[in-house]
């Protein structure tokens, strides 16, 4: 008998990214020189401090539970960036550790949603939201601005999530949508998972609109700045309420985040790892650079990507069929459009070597010819 949880998760999407993955793959497997142009993580290794840490923690047996909010002294220095950054104190009882921020996304969603409430998300979106926001018997409900955002608000609205810098743009929120969505929206779920990946400009977080953490669950974690994805470490900040919630979630279902990866991140704030992502910053920024320059040469429509390591053009064809063909033909995997709510769009990840992504945008300059 198959349950309405099992309905729901069968439900699901597709992971069209998985599916493009697993066929660049196999055309490796037959030989073929695939340009990877679709991965949604830094090629980056973990910065070397992080890294030794972490076998340190290894070496000295640091191997069991650990606090279910997660070790004090990161949760410290989790604090003390906040302080440092915005000037803003956060308690450490306001803080929880999580395995990702895909976990601390699915606490938040768990703390504040009802059957039938609404949660409003910003097109084009990163795919696994709405699987969670359904998952949990809710409704998400799709806008592209502000004008849009406006005309979507109503009593159903329990939260919305926002995603700055994004994926799969790599483009920043105004503070227009922040203001509105704290002056009219219940819960403001913020993911800023690329926070520090930003190379023009700057990038607002919501606790600066919400320093009392009234309605903010902010979301942050190490996978993109720290080049940790594997680690799965991330973190939620939020009020006593939210927090209390999210920990009977954690110790019931999870006990502890990875308690070698939360010692691990314990160097992710000091200033030998610093160097590292400043380096990884300067390389993506120059990546970034290139992909934009043949963006121009496509004629292919760009918005402002100034962040995280995507640029999601509109190519003003079917997204999907030609990241299909150009698989096939040119052996560059890129991301649809579609699976980010934007079936004319595909998504560039300019997460490989500058030459590899030179090579892969020549390829795409002689398919388009
Ligand atoms: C917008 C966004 N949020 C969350 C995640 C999940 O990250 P984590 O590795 O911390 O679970 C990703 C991963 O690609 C992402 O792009």
């Amino acid at each position: 008998m198959i349950t309405m949880v099992a309905k729901r998760l069968l439900n699901f999407d597709n992971f069209e990214i998985m599916d493009i993955l697993s066929k660049a793959q196999n055309l490796e497997r037959e030989g073929k020189d695939v340009i990877h142009l679709e991965i949604g993580e830094p090629d980056f290794p973990t910065p070397k401090p992080i890294l030794d840490e972490g076998i340190n923690a290894l070496k000295e047996n640091k191997t069991h539970y650990t606090d279910s909010r997660g070790i004090v002294e990161l949760r410290e220095k989790i604090a003390n960036k906040y302080f440092l950054e915005y000037n803003i104190d956060v308690d450490i009882n306001n803080i929880i550790i999580t395995g990702g921020s895909s976990l601390a996304l699915f606490f938040a969603l768990s703390s504040i949603l009802d059957e039938g409430d609404e949660v409003l998300i910003k097109l084009p979106t990163y795919p696994c939201y709405k699987n969670f926001i359904r998952f949990l018997g809710a409704k998400p409900i799709y806008f592209k601005n502000l004008e849009e955002l406006e005309k979507k608000v109503n009593k159903k609205t329990k939260a919305i999530i926002l995603n700055s810098p994004s994926n799969p743009t790599g483009e920043v929120l105004e503070k227009e949508i922040y203001k509105f969505a704290y002056d009219e929206i219940p819960y403001v779920v913020s993911d800023e998972i690329y926070n520090g990946l930003v190379y023009e400009g700057n990038c607002f977080s919501a606790i600066e609109f919400d320093e009392n953490l009234e309605k903010t669950i902010l979301i942050n974690g190490f996978s993109k700045l720290y080049s940790m994805t594997g680690w799965r470490l991330g973190y939620l900040i939020s009020n006593s309420e939210i927090i209390d919630s999210c920990l009977k979630l954690q110790q019931n279902f999870f006990i502890s985040a990875p308690t070698i990866s939360q010692f691990a991140a314990l160097k992710a704030f000091s200033s030998e790892t610093e160097k590292y992502v400043k380096e990884m910053i300067k390389e993506f920024d120059r990546r970034r650079r290139l992909v934009l320059k043949y963006m121009k040469e496509f004629n292919w429509k760009v918005g402002n990507p100034v962040g995280a390591f995507y640029v999601f053009p509109y190519i003003g064809r079917d997204g999907k069929k030609f990241c299909e063909e150009l698989l096939n033909k040119k052996y560059v995997a890129l991301s649809p459009g579609e699976e980010f709510g934007c079936k004319y769009n595909i998504r560039i990840s300019y997460s490989n070597k500058y030459e590899r992504i030179k090579e892969g945008l020549e390829r795409i300059m002689e398919y388009i010819e």
